[in-house]
């Protein structure tokens, strides 16, 4: 089984900030990502409709004999991996904001949000936020409109810009010192953030500890790739390749799938 790939879904394209983090950690591993751009974004969805999609990725990735899957997207972790942990036997590892770290940081005790409403709204952050971040005043912002326009590559682009502008004056009003990036695709948004805000707020997502968590699991189950083939990494995506190869290295390829 520890040859079987592992498997990855996102509402687009945002999981591959989870990608490369697990490429890094785990070289040899056989990856499938799954990119279901053509019905991003997850985050303005309701629970039921974002549990229906996450259902259909996992399946997919299951007839594609996954041994582990990735949530590689926090509005579809918090909506849904406790019903997949119920309903499947393999392991899930999902991504969620990292404000655990951030509240106990924190040196000024206020630190911003950003994630989809789907995220922010979700009983599973609640709660996150109810156990760690109670002596920290947190500023919530949904990033509207940010999945589309990074779908779209407009990535360095006015209306970004004039966005986050935006959402993250409320959180410099309040002196934050750190901004949690509680969306997948936001990463590809620091440049233009590192522009916006004051030099000593750090930004923080939860990548690098998710590709950890996904190494233990396999350590735990046994699951590491210990085959010497090189290893087999595909990308398949619902909607226009030219979304995923933007963002990927030249080396991977991207198939058009319907699912
Ligand atoms: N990348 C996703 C996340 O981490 C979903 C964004 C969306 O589709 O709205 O929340």
């Amino acid at each position: 089984m520890s040859n079987q790939p592992i498997g990855i879904f996102d509402s687009g394209i945002g999981g591959t900030s989870i990608f490369k983090e697990i490429k890094t950690l785990l070289p040899y591993e056989n990856i499938i990502y799954l990119a279901d751009s053509k019905n991003a974004p997850y985050g303005n969805k309701t629970e039921e409709e974002i549990l229906q999609l996450s259902l259909k990725n996992v399946k997919l990735l299951l007839q594609k004999n996954c041994k582990l899957i990735v949530v590689a997207c926090n509005t579809a972790t918090t909506n849904s991996i406790t019903y997949l942990r119920k309903n499947y036997s393999i392991p899930f590892v999902g991504i969620e904001p990292a404000i655990k770290p951030a509240s106990l940081q924190s040196k000024s005790k206020s630190i911003g949000i950003l994630a989809t409403k789907g995220t922010l709204s979700s009983t599973l952050f609640h709660e996150t936020s109810d156990l760690y971040a109670k002596n920290v005043t947190i500023i919530e912002r949904v990033g509207e409109g940010l999945v589309p326009l990074i779908e779209a590559g407009k990535l360095n682009s006015d209306e970004i810009r004039e966005l986050l502008k935006t959402f993250t004056k409320p959180m410099i009003e309040a002196q934050i010192d750190y901004l949690v990036l509680g969306c997948t695709h936001y990463p590809y948004l620091i440049p233009e953030l590192k522009k916006i805000l004051p030099e000593h707020v750090k930004i923080i997502d939860s990548g690098l500890a998710v590709a950890k968590q996904i190494k233990t699991l396999l350590e735990t189950y046994n699951l590491i790739n210990t085959s010497l083939n090189s290893p087999k990494i595909q990308f398949f995506t619902n909607a226009s390749v030219g979304i995923l190869d933007n963002v990927l290295d030249k080396k991977f390829s991207v198939k058009p799938l319907k699912f």
